[in-house]
């Protein structure tokens, strides 16, 4: 029996099963096509499909069929999750230039052998090489965040890969969660103009057409086939994310595969994906803020007005709510956890709609009538506050500004963090001004507040 075509998990490598993007394909080409050789960033939420879309650029065929000669254009993928607090810049350098040599045999370079005397004249004249050979190096590099919010990645790594960039032929295509320039460690680094010479491509939910494509394409010349409905029910539940509609057609193929009947089947696929997907929408709405959660919980509320939670608050209200959060919505759309359905936007999938409304029932379930949507929103999202995740901080702080809120939220006056943190008394207080920024408050009381909803106040013990 054919092995089931639906996969979910691992990125798609195999340029026959990728789908759609086209779009995003010909962007990404055609600034490399240009004179310029122009360097891109993908940027989208996890699983929405950069690194698939990374290794399909590097496809010999893909880009031959977009007008690069793949003898002439070298692309080398790097997955950037290896990098970690021990990698230095040079550690990198020496890893990205030992697989480029794998490439260019030809290449003659000492210096690789010895990380310490990779300086940025020993990267110039490596890529002066390849530059008289007639190469073009498109380095894609996945994760790049991990670079960028990586302390020991200071201003002139970021200087040296742009001159690189600039005077020789040398293009990134990097991926990231959301725009590289707000996942850096630091202001110097966010300041630099290494970002310009970046265009950001959003990597979003699929088309319509894009999200048919996938269901259908997998099946063409199988014996196996999913009828009409079905098809619906399945972009029903997993919306037009590649990630979640690869899970649900995997399970509705392996039903189909052992014959079940329609009720059996149905069963179920429905459970399998639920069980496959539910950790992934939690993680998605761990990952938003207060604004974003309440925006989310007005979409859900309205898609099922039927739903006994949704009876208690006013539509009206709710579709109030949910017009005023315009710019909280384009974010959403950005990330994929929203799309528009015709006249309003919704949560991406009917399953994310139902956990959201779950998790709504549990935290409105014994408190008090609210006064108004807001309040009771507001209220139920502080007590499913998030805790602290490594990866990704609260509010969008950076892990110092963290350090400096906590101490404050303890009550610290700014001098005594400074003596704590080893800081002088005016990083820190530029340190809270960049976290007023942040949580939009401006105040320490109300920062206070904040760092309490969100359980992040250092204990006696940990002074
Ligand atoms: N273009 C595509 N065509 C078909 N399936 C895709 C495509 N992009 C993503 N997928 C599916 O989504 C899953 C997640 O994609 P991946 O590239 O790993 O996302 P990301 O790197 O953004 O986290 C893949 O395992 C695959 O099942
Ligand atoms: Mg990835």
């Amino acid at each position: 029996m054919r092995s089931n075509p639906f996969t979910f998990g691992n990125p798609i490598t195999d340029a026959r099963r990728f789908v759609g993007r086209a779009r995003q394909v010909e962007q990404v080409f055609s600034r490399l096509r240009n004179v310029e050789f122009e360097s891109s960033s993908l940027v989208g939420e996890r699983r929405v499909g950069k690194t698939s879309l990374l290794y399909h650029l590097a496809d010999a065929e893909v880009q031959r069929a977009h007008g690069l000669d793949p003898q002439r254009y070298l692309f080398l993928y790097v997955d950037l999750a290896l990098v970690d607090a021990m990698t230095t810049p040079a550690r990198l350098w020496q890893y990205l230039l030992g697989q480029l040599k794998t490439l260019v045999p030809t290449i003659d370079f000492a210096a690789l052998r010895d990380v310490a005397a990779l300086d940025n004249f020993a990267l110039a004249e490596f890529f002066d090489q390849l530059d008289a050979q007639g190469l073009y190096i498109v380095l894609l590099l996945d994760e790049f965040e991990n670079v960028t919010r990586n302390a020991n990645f200071g201003p002139d790594f970021f200087y040296g890969l742009r001159s690189l960039a600039i005077h020789h032929h040398l293009a990134l295509l990097t991926s990231s969660r959301r725009e590289l320039i707000e996942l850096t460690h630091s202001d110097e680094i966010r300041s630099s103009p290494f970002f310009n010479i970046f265009a950001n491509i959003n990597v979003r939910l699929f088309t319509p057409d894009e999200a048919r494509a996938l269901v259908t394409n997998a099946l063409a010349g199988d014996a196996i086939r999913f009828d009409e409905n079905e098809i619906a029910a399945l972009l029903d539940a997993a919306g037009y994310n590649p990630y979640f509609l690869q899970a649900a057609c995997h399970f509705l193929y392996e039903a189909r595969a052992q014959k079940l009947g329609p009720d059996a089947r149905e069963k179920f696929w429905r459970a399998e994906f639920s069980k496959q997907a539910t950790p992934h929408l939690a993680e998605y709405w761990r990952h938003s803020d207060d604004k974003e959660k309440i925006a989310l919980a007005a979409l859900a509320l309205l898609e099922q007005p039927q739903h006994p939670l949704a009876r208690e608050f006013d539509a009206r209200e709710l579709r109030a709510l949910s017009a005023h959060s315009e710019r909280v919505l384009a974010h959403l759309d950005k990330r994929g956890l929203v799309s528009w359905r015709g006249e309003r936007y919704a949560p991406f999938n009917a399953l994310f709609t139902e956990w959201i409304l779950h998790a709504l029932e549990e935290t409105l379930d014994d408190a008090d009538k609210p006064h108004t949507l807001n309040q009771a929103l507001r209220d139920a999202l502080a007590q499913s506050a998030p805790q602290v995740t490594p990866d990704e901080l609260p509010g969008g702080l950076s892990p110092r500004e963290l350090e400096v809120l906590q101490w404050v939220a303890a009550g610290l006056s700014d001098a005594e963090v400074a003596a704590k943190l080893v800081l002088s008394p005016r990083t820190v207080s530029t340190h809270l001004q960049s976290i007023y920024n942040k949580l939009g408050v401006n105040s320490r009381v109300a920062a206070t507040r904040f760092a309490l909803e969100h359980r992040l106040v250092k204990r006696e013990s940990d002074k």
